[in-house]
């Protein structure tokens, strides 16, 4: 039976290499994300747009999936958000954001879909970031390692009903629209630099290592924090 996996920010960078090399490998692949033009470039993929900070619009993902048995489930979705102003209340709005677009996101369409998750055998996949290990984006790393923590506990709550759930922390990853107008050439050769292999990674990079956590290899891992960064943090 073909089997399905859901890939939140399936409509660009490293979600769309996710959803193509998963479609590629014969899945059944629901891209979702809030803007539906991204997310119909994906070919023979089922778009869903809609906004995962919000609990009404996860609702909507959940009603548009019941009765589906979901195999993979990728929570890619995230972002790096610009604090607006240097007062207290742009420090709280900045830390809201971020945490908004990293962790609740995640946090609710995990929630939504868990009952429908496939038992055993499904797979959870957070998407943290190299910054949740070194530090960096001040509430960015913050709220990417607060996924560390949850991983934890998703893990052992599964578990036993033959369910995995790791986190796979990317080191410095072009082609996406991640540091969309954020980037210098200098800031792309200091990261370049800080990897042991000389190269930034690729979405295709963080593609393999999705492939093998929820492909039939990935099995007897669990509870873990995957980095696939080029050696720019060591063993953590
Ligand atoms: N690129 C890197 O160097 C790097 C390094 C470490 C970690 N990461 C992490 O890897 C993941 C993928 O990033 P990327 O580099 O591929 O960047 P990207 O191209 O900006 O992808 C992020 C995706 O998330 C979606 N998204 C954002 N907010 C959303 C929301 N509220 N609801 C639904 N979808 C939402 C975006 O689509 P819409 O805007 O249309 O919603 C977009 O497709 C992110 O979690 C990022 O933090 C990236």
């Amino acid at each position: 039976m073909t089997k399905l996996a859901v890939v939140s920010g399936g409509g660009t960078g490293i979600g769309a290499a996710i959803a193509c090399g998963l479609i590629g490998d014969g899945f059944e692949v629901v891209v979702i994300g809030r803007r539906p033009g991204p997310l119909e470039e994906i070919k023979g993929a089922q778009a869903i747009a809609a906004d995962l900070r919000e609990p009404g619009e996860v609702e909507r993902v959940r009603e548009a999936l019941a009765g589906r048995a979901i195999d993979v489930l990728v929570n890619n979705a995230g972002g790096y958000v610009t604090r607006d102003g240097d007062g207290l209340g742009a420090v709280a709005a900045n830390w809201r954001a971020t945490f908004d677009i990293n962790v609740i996101t995640a946090v609710l369409l995990t929630e939504a879909l868990l009952p429908q998750l496939s038992r055993p055998g499904g797979r959870v996949l957070l998407f943290s970031s190299i910054a949740a290990q070194r530090g960096g984006g001040g509430p960015y790393g913050a709220a990417k390692a607060a996924l560390h923590g949850w991983v934890m506990e998703l893990a052992a709550q599964l578990g036993p009903q033959g369910i995995t759930a790791n986190v796979i922390a990317p080191g410095y990853v072009i082609d996406t629209e991640f540091f969309k107008g954020r980037m210098t050439p200098e800031g792309h050769q200091a990261r370049v630099d800080a990897t042991l292999v000389g190269q930034p990674g690729t979405p295709d990079d963080i593609w393999q290592a999705v492939r093998w956590l929820a492909g039939p290899g990935g099995g007897w891992v669990t509870g873990q924090i995957i980095g696939v960064n080029g050696g720019s943090v060591l063993g953590r």
